[in-house]
């Protein structure tokens, strides 16, 4: 059986034709499991967690935290050292408006990169604002990856954190995010890994990377919208302020002041999204039935294909041009007589799906020099034929505009 059949929004088509989905990296389509146990956990064991001793709270509960241990597991964590948040940038704001605030001060440096999403900019920003920190972007080598000989360079004394993307969700380069977070190690830098992109690629052990903290949504690797991964290391999290206030994540409150709760709960005020982190552990289970190896092994083919199609069209500006290195099965790119927008609104009436704009890299896109990219970004279940569709719309596109 073709693993697309896991996925029921692929038989979709859009104007007659049959959806090629090519914009995983903004959110990847759902396996049928997953989708089967959100309806399952509404139909048959909805209630709120934590709260209340009765059999229907009991089970949603252990549902809950079943989830929160396959997630610990995925990582090789403790399952205290895993918070539930909404997204990426919610687990990444987290860090920096209680551990950074608290623990740096003005003129204490942030590392960031040149490429990352502006979740792990914008919240550095505000607290350059709050607090007078500084920010410091390490560059890209000419490939497109993290520029390991500069790091060395800007890893001064004055730097106290580090917070960097594993790989870019424009050039799709993996980067040597191992070394990088080592190097910061050795000085003693607090690390946080922004795994937004690599998590649904490759699998990831937080007691083998030097990073205290490490963050990803559930969305990017077939799990549902709204639930977001915060792993902490669990010294750095009891240290730690608690973010938001309300009920669950105290110990006793009282007219004037309260007491925190216990990891994890401290940081997961209020209700929480239940029932998708409870669907969410079909998709870690799916993941793991289908094995890196062979996650690995099909992208790694569709990448080469992708990279060797898109070559060989003399009318296209690919950013990023090397894929020598490792490479998620990403590309961005230019077609010389259009902008981006029509590219990917004309492909779209193809049932063509890629986008278009800045993909929230502006910073990115002013060191490439361009406006905007089209970028295409596969998975598993994609085919080398929605890549030959690809190419040939692309040519079509091309003809269209020529004038
Ligand atoms: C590298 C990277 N970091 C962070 C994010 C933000 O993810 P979310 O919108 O799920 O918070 C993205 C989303 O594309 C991303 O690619």
């Amino acid at each position: 059986m073709s693993i697309s059949k896991n996925f029921p929004i692929l038989k979709t088509k859009i104007n007659g034709h049959d959806l090629v989905y090519l914009d995983n990296a903004s959110t990847c389509q759902k396996p049928q499991v997953m989708i089967e146990a959100l309806s399952e956990f509404y139909t048959k064991h909805n209630a709120n967690i934590h709260r209340s001793s009765n059999p229907l709270a009991d089970i949603a509960t252990k549902k809950y935290e079943d989830s929160r241990l396959a997630v610990a597991q995925f990582l090789n964590c403790q399952k205290n050292e895993i918070i539930f948040t909404r997204n990426t940038t919610e687990s990444i704001n987290l860090v920096a408006k209680t551990f950074a605030k608290t623990f740096l001060q003005a003129g204490d440096v942030v590392l960031l990169s040149l490429a990352e999403h502006h979740s792990n900019i914008v919240p550095w920003l505000q607290l350059k604002q709050e607090i007078g920190i500084e920010l410091a972007y390490l560059p890209l080598d000419k490939n497109g990856y993290l520029d390991i000989v500069q790091a060395k360079i800007m890893l001064t004394d004055k730097v106290k954190f580090v917070s960097i993307q594993a790989a870019s969700n424009v050039l799709g380069s993996i980067h040597d995010y191992r070394e990088i977070l080592k190097l910061a190690k050795v000085k003693n830098i607090t690390t946080l890994l922004d795994a937004a992109q690599i998590v649904a690629h490759e699998s990831l052990n937080v007691q083998e990377l030097a990073c205290d903290f490490l963050v990803f949504s559930a969305h990017k690797m077939f799990g549902p919208t709204g639930v977001g991964v915060l792993y902490g290391r669990k010294d750095l999290l009891q240290m730690m302020p608690a973010f938001l206030g309300g009920g669950e994540m105290i110990n006793q409150v009282l007219t004037d002041t309260f007491t925190p709760n216990e990891l994890p709960y401290k940081f997961e005020a209020g209700t929480p999204n239940i029932a998708d982190v409870v669907a969410f552990k079909s998709s870690l289970d799916f993941i793991k039935n289908l094995t890196w190896e062979y996650i690995q092994k099909t992208e790694q083919e569709l990448t080469d294909y992708l990279w060797q199609e898109m070559l060989k069209l003399d009318f296209v500006d690919i950013y990023g041009k090397n894929i020598a290195n490792k490479h998620l099965p990403i590309i961005s790119f230019n077609l010389k007589n259009a902008h981006a927008h029509d590219v990917a609104e004309l492909l779209g009436e193809q049932a063509i799906i890629v986008r278009a704009g800045q993909h929230c890299t502006q910073i990115l896109h002013e060191s490439l020099g361009v406006p905007a990219t089209v970028r295409a970004s596969l998975t598993f279940y994609n085919t080398k034929k929605e890549i030959d569709l690809l190419i040939k719309n692309l040519r079509l596109i091309y003809n269209k505009f020529k004038v």
